[in-house]
């Protein structure tokens, strides 16, 4: 008997190229099995689901909901309250709201830009560390470090504990990417710990930019006082969490996805070499062709929706799998190619909606530099495994390690 769809998309042996699995499963735009959720997998109706406003992603909705083997019941395993990403409206909208005044327009359009120089110290340092071009891990190297010390400047988080910040993060992000080796109590234990470290230092921090503030983001989220109140130290807690851990393994994921898709296709990465400005639609094409992520469990129907002619009843759970929609040939001709000078590309990767990434400006800004960066300082780079060994996850998917060779680093 061939696997459900549902399994093979969880199975890590399609890990390396779930693509064929989605187009089997586009033939059945809402594909529902048993008691599992309802699996989405066409473009027009995912986007659909995600402005709809009876789909909710409250964790308290979901968590009482059965049946979706992604769900995550204790993933914050301490006692801080839903971030927003996990928040129906209005509380999601008042807290993202707050959160966006520090961030972006109309009340700080140049947070982001602001952070271009910052961007090309970290990329230009992080390259300059590679040192044996014969053989280094891209992953472990550049794209894994690159988003946390982003987010650390980001939220002021000063120099001398970046370290310890780096620590945490990755001890949470093994705990999103379960290693089948390792013993699982030992390592939500590891979480777990990370977690309250990483709040019980946040707290600290806090109280000292209220004291003190400066011109960071966490100094402007813990003084704010504007017509959405202030917040709580709960929620600037799991703000800053939210930041964090939205903003590392998906950008990870881009840039390393980003590496390995431009080496199978030399041409594009010789275009990015000559003229650095062809970073913004390659980055826009990776997004839809290769998404860090996949798909998006753990929301639920909040009454009777109808979708293509089958109804899903309230109290449903829902995959909207983003990375089939965005191959969907009823949408995008040629899915299957990576073409960045695709003219109509707006694709799924970063959402859509009232949830559509906060990040999304600093994401792109930081795979441009990364990208361009690495095209024009390895000479001559070569994959040597491919396809390279992949993480877990299947819903922030992308490889645990991208093994290269190169004949130097230029300066
Ligand atoms: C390449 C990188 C990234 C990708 C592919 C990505 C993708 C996504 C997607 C698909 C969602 C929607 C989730 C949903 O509908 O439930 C999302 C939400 C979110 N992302 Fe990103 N993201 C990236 C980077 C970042 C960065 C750098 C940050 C932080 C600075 C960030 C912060 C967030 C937040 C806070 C949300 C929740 C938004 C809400 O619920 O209103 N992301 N992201």
């Amino acid at each position: 008997m061939t696997p459900s769809p549902l399994h093979q998309i969880l199975d890590y042996a399609n890990r390396a190229d779930p693509y064929p699995i989605y187009e089997e499963l586009r033939r059945t735009p809402v594909h529902h099995e048993g008691d599992g959720p309802y699996v989405v997998s066409t473009y027009h109706e995912i986007l659909g689901l995600l402005h709809d406003p009876r789909v909710s992603s409250d964790s308290r909705t979901v968590a009482r909901t059965p049946h979706d083997p992604l769900a995550e019941p204790d993933q914050q395993e301490s006692a801080l309250p839903p971030s927003f990403l996990r928040l129906d409206p209005p509380e999601h909208d008042r807290l993202r709201r707050m959160t966006n005044r520090p961030f972006g327009p109309p009340h700080s359009p140049h947070r982001v830009d602001g952070m271009r120089g910052e961007l090309r110290d970290i990329v230009t340092g992080l390259i300059d560390g590679i040192g044996d071009p014969d053989r280094f891990d891209l992953v472990d190297q550049f794209s894994y470090p690159f988003p946390v010390t982003v987010i650390c400047r980001l939220l002021g988080i000063p120099r001398e504990d970046e370290a310890r910040f780096h620590t945490w993060a990755d001890a949470i992000a093994a705990s999103l990417d379960p290693d089948p080796d390792a013993d699982p109590a030992e390592r939500g234990k590891g979480a777990h710990d990370a977690r309250m470290q990483l709040g019980m230092y946040l707290a600290g921090l806090i109280e000292e930019r209220r004291r003190n503030p400066g011109d960071d983001m966490l100094s402007a989220l813990a003084t704010a006082q504007g017509e959405d109140g202030s917040m709580t130290t709960m929620e600037l807690l799991s703000t800053a969490a939210l930041l964090l851990i939205a903003g590392h393994e998906t950008t990870v994921n881009l840039v390393t996805n980003g590496m390995l898709t431009l080496l199978r296709n030399p041409g594009s990465l010789q275009r990015l070499r000559a003229d650095h400005r062809l970073a913004v639609p390659i980055v826009e094409e990776l997004l839809r062709f290769e998404p860090p992520v996949q798909l998006v469990p753990q929301r639920v129907t909040l009454a009777d929706v109808e979708v293509r002619g089958v109804t899903i009843p309230k109290g449903s759970s829902l995959w909207l799998v983003l990375a089939s929609g965005n191959r969907d040939p009823r949408r995008f001709e040629n899915p299957d190619r990576f073409d960045p000078d695709r003219r109509d590309i707006q694709h799924l990767g970063l959402g859509s909606g009232i949830h559509s990434c906060f990040g999304a400006p600093l994401a792109r800004l930081e795979a441009q530099f990364a990208l361009s960066e690495l095209a024009r300082r390895l000479e001559n780079p070569r994959l040597l495994e491919d396809p390279p060994p992949y993480r877990r996850n299947a819903v922030l998917r992308g490889p645990r390690h991208l093994r290269i060779a190169c004949d130097g680093i230029r300066a």
